[in-house]
């Protein structure tokens, strides 16, 4: 049995408010994505990595990646999910429908060694494969368009969805599909996986994997970095 990762990085990153993608901007002198692809690539369990981009863009061939496992190259679709179709497509030609796939985002560079670790190890034996999360800790409130509150939400079972979620190449391939043809809305393979029945499993993870959104953030990534380095 083999884990393949699979990186959609295939958005234009319109809310960075710049004119270079977000996994491009430069983190410690290295590109962001290198930085995720670092990460997932030094787990002794992953296998290779396929990365869907934009067909426009420019960027990925001048960063030159040396990695001495597979890193393949797709095409993205419109959404986040088409991507991550495109990505299995690939890895269908080669990998077994029992397979894993970790869908990590370009942005998260900051997943640590344990984390990874601890979700594959969790979940290998799992019958439907899960997600990395943190509880809520804020209050949380739902709104009116208006921005008036209408009620408050019991935050005590909910979680922030982080990366990578981890399901197997065939169901993942069928639930996107299923998802895309219902035009269900799809932010994250876990809820395609819900839609199509399953119920994925919650591991708890580190704060720090945050995913890169804001120029501010590109701060705490610094810091997170460092602190994992010392
Ligand atoms: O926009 P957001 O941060 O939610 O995007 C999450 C990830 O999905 C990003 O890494 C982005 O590049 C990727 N994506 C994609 N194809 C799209 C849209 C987003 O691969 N069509």
């Amino acid at each position: 049995l083999s884990y393949w990762a699979v990186i959609p990085a295939a958005g234009i990153g319109r809310r960075m408010g710049s004119e270079i993608p977000k996994q491009y901007l430069e983190l410690r002198g290295r590109a962001i994505i290198l930085h995720t692809l670092d990460r997932l690539l030094a787990h002794p369990s992953v296998n290779g990595v396929v990365v869907a981009l934009s067909r426009h863009d420019g960027w990925w061939e001048h960063l030159e990646p040396h990695y001495d496992k597979p890193v393949t190259r797709v095409e993205g679709g419109i959404e986040r999910c088409h991507s991550v179709l495109n990505a299995l497509h690939e890895l269908a030609l080669h990998a077994d429908d029992a397979d894993w796939v970790l869908v990590h985002d370009a942005a998260r560079p900051c997943l640590s060694h344990s984390d990874l670790d601890k979700l594959i190890q969790t979940l290998a034996d799992d019958e439907v494969g899960g997600l990395l999360g943190v509880p809520v800790r804020d209050t949380m409130k739902r709104a009116e368009a208006n921005d008036r509150v209408v009620d408050t939400v019991e935050r005590e079972n909910l979680w922030h969805a982080l990366t990578p979620q981890m399901f197997r190449l065939g169901p993942l391939r069928h639930a996107l599909e299923q998802a895309i043809e219902a035009e269900q809305l799809v932010t994250d393979e876990a809820s395609a996986m819900e839609h199509a029945g399953y119920q994925p499993r919650l591991v708890e993870g580190s704060a720090g994997n945050i995913k890169i959104t804001r120029a501010e953030d590109l701060v705490l990534a610094d810091f997170y970095l460092q602190q994992q380095e010392s």
